[in-house]
């Protein structure tokens, strides 16, 4: 079949993350430079397809961003074209205006999208595909847990601002005879705790995987106590939760279409650590610092490998797919397959056998 495809739409959709203008950059640079092709970015995600609001991506304007972190197309978590809200006598009514968003790339002379998101944004890009818009998927997360691709961009640049925030603390932590609570994103996966934790040497790490009893904490922090150590550091992912508790939510945000935040699990688990123990406890809540700045060596071959193959799949006509890494190779899947399926830390995987087997305790 003939490749018809001379100029292609990029957006990005969801919470930001280091690399995506890595993935941009790369996508552009190999349409123009391979392919010949022009290319076009939809701003404020999927917001900015509904309204048409373009901007043209040539070589100078994707020049200088690898490093940069978000996204210079800005992104959007609550805009879904097909269930978009709107104001109607005071209440808020959702309307499919999918098909606003098809005349939008229609009008806008292009061929095919490169929709780079998580799991809302790409099951709107599978949506589109369904309706016969020509799209691949680029996943995009720094929780790191979609189980189609083996990495997503953006875990480790977290990892690493996760790692030094836990070397920092370790000085103060020793200095006050302290424990030490760095609270970590990573929504309903252990990833970013499990790994920030091996690497920042923490004491104890706590995951929605491995629902912890909080008196084993405490022990483990005692022993280290009785061999001479005053102080310790638990890392604690936003999702994690006790044997017998729930998840502790920050805030729901009603008009998202993932609305529930997760949040405060650090400052419960120093305020029980130290009553327990008997030592100060202080938490530090990273949050966005994760997921803003300049992506790592690593985040922007990454990103840079996801952008190429996203462009590489559209001239093979390859719609309706997204890119992943398989072992050390890129790949694709199809969209149908991809989307709400997720991928968790194994509690008996050899990551955190590793971690147990070097005394990290888990509070199980
Ligand atoms: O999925 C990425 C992520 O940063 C999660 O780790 C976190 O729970 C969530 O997004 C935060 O969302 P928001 O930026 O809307 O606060």
């Amino acid at each position: 079949m003939e490749n018809k495809i001379k100029k292609i739409g990029i957006l990005t959709g969801g919470g930001d993350c280091p690399g995506l203008n890595a993935v941009i950059r790369a996508a552009t640079r190999t349409a123009i430079l391979k392919y010949g092709l022009e290319v076009v970015g939809f701003k404020n995600g999927y917001r900015g397809l509904y309204l048409g609001q373009t901007v043209k991506l040539d070589l100078d304007a994707v020049s200088g961003i690898l490093p940069r972190g978000g996204t210079i197309l800005y992104s959007s978590n609550k805009d879904n074209l097909f269930q978009y809200p709107f104001e109607e006598n005071g209440e808020i009514v959702y309307r499919d205006v999918s098909d606003v968003g098809i005349k939008n790339i229609q009008d806008a002379g292009i061929d095919a999208m490169i929709i780079i998101g998580g799991d809302g944004t790409l099951t709107s890009g599978r949506d589109f595909a369904r309706k016969g818009v020509k799209v691949v998927g680029v996943p995009k997360t720094i929780d790191n847990d979609l189980a189609a691709t083996d990495a997503t961009f953006g875990f480790d640049t977290a990892v690493s601002v996760a790692t030094e925030a836990l070397d920092r603390l370790h000085t103060t932590a020793e200095s006050h005879h302290r424990i030490m609570v760095l609270e970590v994103m990573g929504r309903y996966a252990g990833w970013i705790a499990l790994e920030a934790g091996i690497a920042g040497g923490a004491d104890a790490i706590l995951i929605p995987e491995i629902p912890y009893d909080i008196e084993k904490v405490a022990e483990k922090i005692r022993e280290r106590r009785y061999a001479g150590k005053d102080f310790s550091i638990v890392v604690v992912a936003e999702g994690a939760k006790s044997k017998t508790g729930e998840m502790v939510v920050s805030k729901v945000i009603e008009d998202s279409p993932d609305p529930i935040r997760l949040g405060g699990i650090g400052n419960k688990v120093a305020q029980e650590l130290e009553k327990l123990v008997g030592l100060e406890a202080r938490a530090t809540i990273l949050g966005h610092l994760q997921r803003g700045g300049t992506p790592s060596a690593y985040d922007r071959i990454l990103s840079t490998r996801y952008g190429v193959e996203a462009v590489e799949l559209l001239m093979q006509g390859k719609y309706g797919t997204m890119v992943t890494l398989k072992g050390l190779n890129m790949s694709y899947e199809s969209l149908e397959n991809v989307i709400g399926q997720n991928k968790s830390v194994d509690p008996d995987g050899e990551l955190v056998r590793a971690a147990k087997s070097i005394g990290i305790c888990f509070g199980d």
